[in-house]
């Protein structure tokens, strides 16, 4: 689509929310549906703050370690048992107590990626066509998606964590030495330099880093402007993608072909059929694909929403091919004798 030479129209404002769900969520939100773009102090958005959202987050927060706790447990059984492919891999773990914070980052970063998943899915049911036998309100709705934001990053962090106090733990050089080397391998892009970790760790890096502002930035958003926060938060899809390209990519359970890996892909296709139904039924009304210059934005603005559901929509059709082929990227499973070592890389 050629891009048109007359500057972008600004999106006009949507009509008010038709529905008390519709209200509610956009009062509670910042997602703004209604036609004031700054809530009065009495209204039930000014009362969303940070501090108020971590008080929120603690049940499901336990529900997260317990989760962790869960999958830590399997992880540990698995080592002991050498059935685990992480030993596979990496042959030198087979010791389970001496890597146990490897494995306890493992088992967070596992709850990290299906708290990511959760939280994804209710921001698309947000913004998109939402089922009508839902049971839970719209208010209720976002309220879990904000919980489940911030646990997901404090998720990650854990991940990361657990991961750097490991390389501490196996480094016999001076304390800031050890501590020094571990921050920069976990913490800085570039700073691991082994084998596909070389991608991988940046990849997981980045996905940290820009969860973090494109999370965070809706405590603010009344200082950056309710439009800008939303623009920005779209980007939140980015960070999804990152973890699960990580995690396919250097995760030692899905390392090889087998059923669990291809479990990790088919869990991608309810995400990305949410993410073109949101796309193609936006809740908002601006968002709509209703023909070029009909009244949302420049022809070039609705060349990159057009092009925005094509590309979604042919990765539904990849996702599909990969499932159904079976090519998704595995390594074939090693002989079972596993004397020789095998890299991480
Ligand atoms: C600073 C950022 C990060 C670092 C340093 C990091 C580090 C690592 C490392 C070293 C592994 C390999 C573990 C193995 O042998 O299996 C791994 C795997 C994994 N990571 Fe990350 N990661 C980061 C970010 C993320 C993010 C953002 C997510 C998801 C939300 C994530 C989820 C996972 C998962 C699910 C695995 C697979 C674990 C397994 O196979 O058992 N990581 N990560």
């Amino acid at each position: 689509m050629k891009p048109s030479p007359a500057p972008a129209a600004p999106e006009p404002t949507d009509p008010p929310a038709t529905t008390t769900a519709e209200a509610d969520d956009a009062a509670t939100t910042g997602a703004d549906r209604s036609a004031s773009p700054s809530p009065s102090p009495s209204s039930p958005s000014s009362r969303v703050t940070l501090r108020s959202d971590l008080r929120a987050s603690i049940p499901d927060g336990l529900i997260a370690l317990a989760v962790t706790a869960a999958v830590f447990a399997l992880l540990y059984a698995r080592i002991k048992a050498k059935t685990s492919s992480t030993v596979t891999v990496m042959p030198f773990m087979a010791d389970a107590g001496g890597f146990w914070m490897y494995f306890l980052s493992q088992a967070f970063g596992w709850a990290a990626l299906l708290w990511a998943w959760t939280t994804v899915v209710l921001g698309l049911l947000l913004s998109g066509p939402r089922p009508a036998r839902l049971p839970l309100s719209a208010q209720r709705l976002e309220r879990l998606h904000r919980t489940t934001s911030l646990n997901t990053i404090a998720l990650i962090i854990g991940h990361a964590l657990f991961f750097a106090a490991e390389l501490v733990r196996h480094d016999t050089s001076g304390w800031f030495s050890r501590l020094w080397t571990a921050f920069v391998e976990s913490f800085v892009p570039g700073g691991y330099d082994s084998g596909t970790g070389q991608i991988a760790i940046p990849v997981g890096q980045a996905a940290l880093y820009l969860a973090i502002p494109l999370g965070l930035l809706f405590y603010v958003r009344h200082r950056i402007g309710p439009k800008t926060w939303r623009v920005l938060h779209r980007f939140v899809i980015v960070v999804y993608v990152l973890s699960v390209w990580h995690t396919l990519l250097y995760g030692t359970n899905v390392w090889y072909d087998g059923w669990f890996r291809t479990s990790v892909w088919l869990l991608q296709l309810p995400i990305a059929a949410l993410l073109l139904a949101r796309l193609l039924r936006p809740a908002r009304r601006s968002e709509r694909l209703s023909g070029p210059g009909a009244g949302t934005g420049s022809r070039a603005v609705w060349g990159l929403r057009l092009g925005g559901r094509l590309v979604v929509a042919g990765v539904v059709v990849a996702l599909l091919a990969v499932i159904v082929s079976g090519r998704d990227g595995g390594r074939t499973v090693p002989p079972a004798d596993t004397t020789s070592t095998h890299n991480h890389n």
